[in-house]
């Protein structure tokens, strides 16, 4: 198929919502509906992403079948949906926030009886930022739960969203009936899911059809009535305002049940936005143009346990992978030949023949490759977006056996790579000091240095508040170097970093060092 009409089928997404929501649930039945699994179940990282630290553990054992599922591509219908997993902990928003630079749309779900929850708005404000245009699934309509026009209130008020109902339930909890369909003026009505199979309730066309009295008696005028007020009451859908990221289409149903994700997925696959173009730093990059570009968003370091391989994930922005294609990798200025990608489809990995803007690959990395990273065919670009925040935890990694030391700096470097901790290196001594966002990453990263590099390590209180990221030119660092030799490291990409024991001293040197610039976020 040519490279266009590919293009214009790919729907690349995430789904955003607080935990519990039922993400986990979405993502099987879509995945169900989409045929790539033959039953549901088959998401390994089912709730094991959120809560505690051992539920997280559990994941790493699963680690090999679980991390696979990170991106997710499944046909329905004439579209091609590549979904993209986000971590569920709050402390891996870094991850989760990265992922969202490499998706064209959200999936918001949100549970009929909590309504919006902080997560939600959280991720929300992130989507914001690129005006990523969002569906929202009310899910658990099995259940009692907010009055539906409360919950679009709230949503409007809550997230500054306008909501465009698509569908609307009939009843819920132990009343709930089904959904009536707005725009395509057709019922369906609810059945318990049964097995893995999609329900199927009964489809009835038209809200004045007889056979809708006879199915749910007086509910029947109920809902003529109720759909009125909603029409009424509400936004209409409109496209354009949707692909702004200023509406967004309200589908409800009950996940568990299998029951509205088809009135959902057939409208992301009619309105849900095909690949968007990159910006970079000198130009836009179009999802049509010819020739092939991608940026990586993600890193995953022993994704396969047998194999020790680090995963780079590289979204497509224009042009078509084949296999064995050179691309070029501007950072490094190297000419790379790409055999061996491998393409996510549903839960199991393969190797890519081909692959279209909207597509994530998985380049193997030996290290070469960090998140932010550009590809392209020759051109020198660089694209633009894919921050680093600096951390605002930091432990010193201290060694049980001192003769595995070269293991340790090999792991906590790999591991780095990933993007949710950084390691700094003072120049003043030997220390090696990890920064991150959420607490858990140091039991994670301990776990895994034993799990994967064989290094038991502990994590103690280290002397340092906060760092940021040193930026001038040449000759005023050589001298802040001169003068400057406590607290001051180099990152695992070998950027220079002032770690400040305190914020007052950060603001001391900032005010003695005027002609450098101490950045807490930095754009790869
Ligand atoms: P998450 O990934 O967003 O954290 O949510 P997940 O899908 O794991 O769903 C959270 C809980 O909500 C699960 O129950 C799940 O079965 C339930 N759930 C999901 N969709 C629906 C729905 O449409 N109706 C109802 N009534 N429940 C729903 P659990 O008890 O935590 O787990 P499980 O034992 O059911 O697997």
């Amino acid at each position: 198929m040519s490279l266009i009409l590919e293009t214009t089928r790919r729907r690349t997404f995430a789904i955003i919502s607080h935990p519990d929501a039922g993400k986990t649930t979405v993502t099987e039945k879509l995945l169900l509906y989409g045929g790539a699994i033959q039953m549901a179940g088959a998401v390994k990282s089912r709730k094991t992403d959120r809560g505690a630290t051992s539920d997280w553990m559990k994941m790493e054992q699963e680690r090999g079948i679980s991390v696979a599922s990170s991106v997710m591509q499944f046909p329905y219908k004439d579209v091609m949906m590549n979904l993209l997993d986000t971590p569920g902990h709050e402390d891996f928003s870094e991850d989760t926030y990265r992922v969202l630079t490499a998706v064209d749309s959200a999936l918001m779900v949100i549970d009929v009886a909590k309504g919006v929850e902080d997560r939600t708005i959280k991720l929300m404000e992130v989507c914001r930022l690129r005006d990523t245009p969002i569906l929202t699934f009310i899910n658990k309509l099995d259940r009692e739960g907010k009055e539906p026009i409360e919950l679009l209130d709230e949503v409007e008020d809550v997230l500054k969203i306008e909501c465009a109902p698509m569908t609307w339930p009939i009843g819920m909890g132990k009343r709930f009936k089904g959904i009536y369909h707005l725009y395509n003026d057709t019922i369906r009505l609810f059945a318990q899911a049964d097995g893995q199979r999609a329900s199927e309730g009964e489809l009835i066309q038209g809200l004045d059809n007889p056979r809708l009295d006879e199915l749910i008696g007086g509910m029947a005028d109920e809902l003529r009535d109720e759909i009125e007020l909603v029409r009424g009451a509400s936004h209409e859908f409109d496209l354009e305002t949707f692909l702004q990221g200023k509406q967004t289409p309200v589908f409800f149903g009950s996940a568990v049940n299998n029951f509205g994700l088809q009135e959902l997925l057939d409208g992301f696959a009619m309105y849900a936005p095909p690949p968007k173009g990159r910006e970079t730093e000198d130009r836009f990059v179009k999802a049509d143009e010819d020739k092939m570009t991608g940026f990586v968003f993600k890193i995953q370091a022993n994704m396969d346990p047998a194999h020790r391989d680090r995963v780079a994930f590289m979204r497509i922005v224009s042009g078509k992978y084949e296999a064995g294609k050179k691309l070029k990798h501007v950072r490094i200025g190297k000419d790379v030949k790409i055999s061996k990608a491998i393409t996510f489809l549903a839960n199991k990995r393969e190797q890519a023949e081909e692959a279209y803007p909207g597509d994530i690959i998985g380049l193997h990395n030996h290290g070469t490759i960090k998140i932010g990273d550009t590809f392209t065919e020759g051109e020198v670009l660089k694209f633009t977006g894919i921050p680093n925040f600096a951390p605002e935890l930091f432990r010193r990694a201290r060694l049980k056996d001192p003769m595995k030391m070269k293991a340790l700096q090999k792991g906590l470097t790999q591991l780095s790579e990933e993007g949710a901790t950084q390691l700094y290196r003072p120049i003043s001594n030997n220390d090696l000091i990890l920064g991150a966002v959420g607490v858990l990453q140091f039991e994670v990263v301990a776990q895994r240095l034993a799990d994967e590099y064989n290094v038991a390590c502990q994590f103690e209180p280290v002397n340092v508040a906060t760092a940021r990221w040193v930026i001038g030119d040449k000759a005023e660092i050589s001298k802040f170097l001169d003068k400057v030799t406590d607290n001051v490291a180099y990152d695992a990409a070998d950027q220079l970093v002032y770690i400040a024991p305190t914020r007052v001293n950060l603001q001391l040197t900032e005010e003695r060092w005027p002609n450098l610039k101490f950045v807490a976020t930095r754009e790869h």
